[in-house]
C-alpha cells in the first residue's frame, strides 16, 4: 500500500471494530501491502544503546505484534527497531470481547486484552524463520494462571535467547491481575535475580549477553520511583521502558472512558513523560530509557527525548495518524539536530528532564 493509499485506508480502519481493524492491518503488513520507508539513515539519528546500533530511535511498542507476525514489515515502515510480544509460555485467549475501545475525540484507546497471544512456540518459530537483519526485541510476560510468574519470565529468556536482540520484562500491564505487584522492590529482587541468573547461564555457555529492559507502569506513586529504580539498578538491568498504559482517567471526554483497562494515547503523554523524567533523574541519566506513551506527533517525540528518552516507542499514535508518522518523526528529529548543531540525537536526551520531572503525575 503506497502512502496515499494508507491515508485512504485509515478512515476505513477507524470505522471497523478495533480488533478487526488491527487484524486487517496485520494481514496487510504480512502481505507486504504497506508504504515502505527505508529506515532513516541520517547519521544524526543513529543511536548506540543497550550494546546495539539503532539506525534511528523510533519503534512500535509491544502489543502491536504480539505473535511476531510482522517484525520485518515494522522495520520496513522506517522504524529503527521492532518489539514483539507480550508473549507468554502457553497460548491464552485473553479477556472476553469487546476489550479494545477507541476514544476518538481524546485520541486514546482503552484495552483490557489480558495478554491474548499464541504462546512462545508460535512466536519463536516465526522469529527463527526470519532471514532479514534488524533489531527485534522480545517482550516477555507470564500466563494468567501460572503458579510461578518468575518461572514464566525465565522460560521467555530461555526460549528466545538466540533470536532476541534484547528482552523487555513486562511487569506493568494492568490487565493481568497481580502482575504490577512485581514492581515492588522485594518482588523485583526475586524476579530479576532469577531472570539475570537465566541470562548468566546462557553467557556461561558461550552466548552473547543479551540486554534486559524492564517496562514500568506510569501509575507508580512518586515516592516509590526511587526505591524501584534502586532495585532495577542493583539487579543491573540494561534499560528501563517508561511506560505501559495507565489506569488513570482524567481529562477524557469520550463515553468509552468508563471502560475498564489500560489507557494509552494522547491523554497518557504528560503522565508518562513526567514519570520518564523522574526515572531519568533517579538513574542520573546512566541507564538508557525507552520513552513510551502518547507520542502522536514529531513534537511529542522530541519532547520525550528531551525528558530523558534514548529510544522511543509508540502504538496508539499509529492508529490515529497512520504509518507516515514514523517518517515524519525521523525527519523532524534530524532537522532539529541540524538546527541545534548537534551531531547526534543522543545529545538532546535529558536536556528537559528537570522541567518534566517537576510536573505532577496527572
Ligand atoms: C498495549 N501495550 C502493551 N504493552 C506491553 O508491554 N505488552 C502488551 O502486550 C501490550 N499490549 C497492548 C495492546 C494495545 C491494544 C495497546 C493500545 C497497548 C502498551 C503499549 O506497548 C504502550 O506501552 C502504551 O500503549 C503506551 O503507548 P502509546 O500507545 O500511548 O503510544
Amino acid at each position: 500500500m503506497m502512502g496515499p493509499l494508507a491515508d485512504l485506508a485509515r478512515p476505513l480502519l477507524l470505522a471497523l471494530d478495533p480488533e478487526v481493524a488491527h487484524e486487517v492491518t496485520l494481514r496487510a503488513l504480512e502481505l507486504g501491502a504497506y508504504p515502505r520507508c527505508a529506515s532513516a539513515r541520517d547519521r544524526a539519528l543513529e543511536v548506540t544503546a543497550l550494546g546495539l546500533s539503532f539506525p534511528n530511535p523510533i519503534g512500535i511498542a509491544a502489543g502491536f505484534d504480539k505473535d511476531a507476525r510482522v517484525p520485518d514489515a515494522i522495520l520496513g515502515l522506517g522504524c529503527g527497531f521492532a518489539e514483539i510480544g507480550t508473549t507468554t509460555p502457553r497460548s491464552q485467549p485473553g479477556n472476553p470481547q469487546p476489550r479494545v475501545f477507541r476514544l476518538v475525540p481524546d485520541r486514546a484507546v482503552i484495552n483490557r486484552l489480558g495478554f491474548n497471544n499464541a504462546g512462545h512456540a508460535a512466536a519463536l518459530a516465526r522469529l527463527k524463520a526470519r532471514s532479514k537483519r534488524g533489531i527485534v526485541g522480545v517482550n516477555i510476560g507470564a500466563n494468567k494462571d501460572t503458579s510461578d510468574r518468575a518461572a514464566d519470565y525465565v522460560a521467555g529468556i530461555d526460549a528466545f535467547y538466540d533470536v532476541a536482540s534484547y528482552f523487555t520484562v513486562n511487569i506493568s500491564s494492568p490487565n493481568t491481575p497481580g502482575l504490577r505487584d512485581l514492581q515492588a522492590p522485594d518482588a523485583l529482587d526475586e524476579l530479576l535475580g532469577r531472570v539475570m541468573a537465566a541470562r548468566a547461564a546462557k553467557v556461561a555457555m558461550g552466548a552473547l549477553q543479551r540486554p534486559i529492559v524492564v517496562k514500568l507502569a506510569p501509575d507508580i506513586a512518586p515516592e516509590d520511583v526511587e526505591p524501584i529504580v534502586a532495585a532495577l539498578a542493583r539487579n543491573s538491568v540494561d534499560g528501563i521502558a517508561v511506560s505501559n498504559t495507565t489506569l488513570a482517567r482524567s481529562g477524557l471526554s469520550d463515553a468509552n472512558a468508563r471502560e475498564a483497562g489500560g489507557l494509552s494515547g494522547r491523554p497518557l503523554f504528560n503522565r508518562a513523560t513526567a514519570m520518564l523524567a523522574r526515572v531519568y533523574q533517579a538513574t542520573d541519566g546512566k541507564v538508557p530509557l525507552i520513552g513510551i506513551g502518547g507520542i502522536d506527533s514529531p513534537e511529542a517525540a522530541l519532547a520525550k527525548i528531551e525528558a530523558g528518552a534514548t529510544l522511543l516507542q509508540l502504538y496508539t499514535g499509529l492508529i490515529y495518524e497512520g504509518p507516515g508518522l514514523i517518517g515524519r518523526i525521523n525527519t523532524h528529529l534530524a532537522k532539529t539536530c541540524a538546527e541545534r548543531s548537534v551531531i547526534s540525537i543522543g545529545e538532546l536526551t535529558g536536556t528537559g528532564a528537570a522541567e518534566w520531572a517537576a510536573k505532577p503525575l496527572d
